[in-house]
């Protein structure tokens, strides 16, 4: 049995041996909202902030987490309100069929509360690892160059 903080709240779990944090997310403690598309690292679309690091949480051994402090995209917004990032995302046209958006939601976040104000250059780094099929990407980088100029 394991015993980890998620979005501020108390959890317990038992993980198969090779089971990941995402599977554990969503398969055990009920939060769905990191999806799950490549599992191998690749797509970013099941990014959550673990100790503060951002990771792929399809790369994460479940059981690796106890004692951990995790933050999935259901702990970004504000109660019933939506959270800048996700503000953003939607008043720029950066989300579309939004499989990828919980990822880019996490990532936007955990960039600009360790970077507040990011070069372009440090946005497409900290975006690198996040793939969307249908937007092209230039709302998503309309979305955090809106943000910037806000702050
Ligand atoms: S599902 Fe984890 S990176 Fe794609
Ligand atoms: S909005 Fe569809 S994959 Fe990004």
């Amino acid at each position: 049995m394991i015993h980890l903080t998620v979005n501020g709240d108390p959890h317990s779990a038992e993980p198969g041996p090779a089971e990941s944090l995402l599977s554990m997310l969503r398969n055990r403690l009920g939060l769905a909202g990191s999806k799950d598309a490549c599992e191998q690292g690749e797509c970013g679309s099941c990014s959550v902030i673990l100790d503060g690091e951002l990771v792929c949480s399809c790369l994460v051994l479940a059981a690796d987490t106890d004692g951990s402090e995790i933050r999935t995209v259901e702990g970004i917004a504000d109660g019933d309100d939506l959270s800048r990032v996700q503000e953003a995302l939607l008043a720029e046209g950066g989300v579309q069929c939004g499989f990828c958006t919980p990822g880019f939601v996490v990532a936007a976040t955990h960039l600009l509360d360790t970077n507040p104000d990011p070069s372009d250059d440090d946005v497409r780094e900290a975006l690198a690892g996040n793939i969307c099929r249908c937007t092209g990407y230039g709302g998503i980088m309309r979305a955090l160059t809106a943000l910037r100029e806000d702050s």
